[in-house]
């Protein structure tokens, strides 16, 4: 029998990509999402590079009656993987409460889910956010959380803590917080990638969007910053190596690998990189020349961020793999198969 996995939010972009990951591990797949920011196609390319297509129960996660019926259905749950969440930092500073009640009440929903219904572990979806502007570069899992810069951030320290306090109060569970630095790609079959809705508000979609002409030029914010070419750093991560890491702490908590209750592990490349450097790395693997222009930077960004990955590397046994140029390349693919563009 196969050892079912529950993955919230697995309509969604790192969600699909993890499912994929799980079923070629030879795990099963119950995918509960509202759809609330993705649709039932992402699981038909879960079907069509798996061969296997996950149960999926459209649900919200802040309905507890409907959160403890999903346990009821699917008896002897192993672990879950909550990536359910609203993650639009701007978005959450305009609705904040509608962050807090959504990312906040779906997680307590899946804790008491897990107590009453048998003790699965949880891995849950944290951010590199929660570090702001580190004081030491890279930043390890043991640098001091930053007071959150908008209320999205806030709503993973706060997740962070909940799951603590629910650990501490029932010895029976465990948890692992990946901390996800910056995710961008697709799925190197092109089948399953990132849909943001509207003007996408992340670098690599904005460039990809440009590059297909649907975005008229990107604007790279700021080049002023304390850093080798003037522009921000971040620590861009591959989405199918963010997904293998999933598997990795699902094996972890299901085989009590760990001696702690609560884990946590930065999930990034542990190379930095900046806006420009990003803007010709895609000119290089795609062969299209961007329209950029360099403007003022924008509100609330930090300067430079990137993971020490020891911890990942050594404990959950994990490493990014896919090259930079390849990643992004993954991205044009699957900018151009939505868009039927050859
Ligand atoms: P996404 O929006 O593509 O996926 C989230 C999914 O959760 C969506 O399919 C949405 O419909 C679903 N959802 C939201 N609220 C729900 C609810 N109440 N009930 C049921 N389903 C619900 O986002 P993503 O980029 O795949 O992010 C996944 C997780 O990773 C999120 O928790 C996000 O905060 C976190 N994260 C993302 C990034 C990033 O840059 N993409 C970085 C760090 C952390
Ligand atoms: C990357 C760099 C921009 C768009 C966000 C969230 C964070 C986490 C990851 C969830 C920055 C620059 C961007 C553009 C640009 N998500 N940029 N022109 O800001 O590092 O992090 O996603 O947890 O919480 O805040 O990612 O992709 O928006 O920006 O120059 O059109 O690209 O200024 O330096 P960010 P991003």
């Amino acid at each position: 029998m196969k050892q079912k996995v529950l993955v919230t939010g697995g309509a969604g972009y790192i969600g699909s990509h993890t499912c994929v990951e799980l079923i070629e591990a030879g795990y099963e797949v119950i995918v509960a999402d509202n759809l609330s920011n993705s649709s039932e196609d992402s699981l038909d390319g879960v079907e069509k590079i798996t061969g296997v297509r996950p149960s999926f129960e459209k649900l919200d996660l802040c309905d507890k009656d409907k959160v403890f019926d999903l346990f009821r259905k699917y008896p002897g749950i192993e672990a879950i993987i909550h990536f359910a969440a609203l993650k639009a930092v701007g978005e959450s500073v305009q609705i904040p409460l509608a962050y807090y009640h959504n990312n906040l009440e779906s997680l307590i929903n899946l804790l008491l889910a897990m107590s009453e219904f048998g003790e699965p572990g949880l891995v849950f979806s944290s951010s590199c956010t929660v570090y702001g502007q580190p004081d030491v570069l890279p930043v390890t899992e043991k640098a001091p959380i930053k007071k959150a810069e908008s209320p999205y951030g806030n709503t993973k320290q706060i997740c962070e803590e909940i799951i603590q306090d629910a650990l501490k109060a029932n010895n029976k569970l465990s948890s692992i917080a990946l901390r996800y630095f910056n995710p961008i790609g697709a799925h190197k079959s092109a089948h399953i990638g990132e849909l943001p809705l509207g003007v996408p508000q992340n670098l690599v979609p904005f460039v990809t969007q440009t590059a297909a002409g649907i975005r008229e030029q990107l604007s790279v914010f700021g080049n002023d910053y304390d850093t080798p070419d003037g522009s921000a750093i971040r620590d861009y991560i591959n989405v199918t190596d963010l997904a293998k890491a999933h598997v990795k702490a699902v094996e972890r908590l299901i085989e009590k690998k760990s001696k702690h209750s609560f884990e946590v592990f930065n999930l990034g490349t542990g190379t930095g990189l900046s806006v420009l450097e990003i803007v010709n790395a895609f000119e290089k693997a795609t062969g299209v020349k961007l329209n950029y222009k360099i403007v003022g930077r924008r509100e609330g960004d930090i300067v430079k961020v990137w993971a020490e990955t020891t911890h990942a590397n050594e404990v959950l046994g994990w490493k990014a793999e896919v090259p930079l140029e390849e990643t992004l390349l993954s991205a044009w693919e699957w900018e151009k198969r939505i868009r039927n563009i050859d």
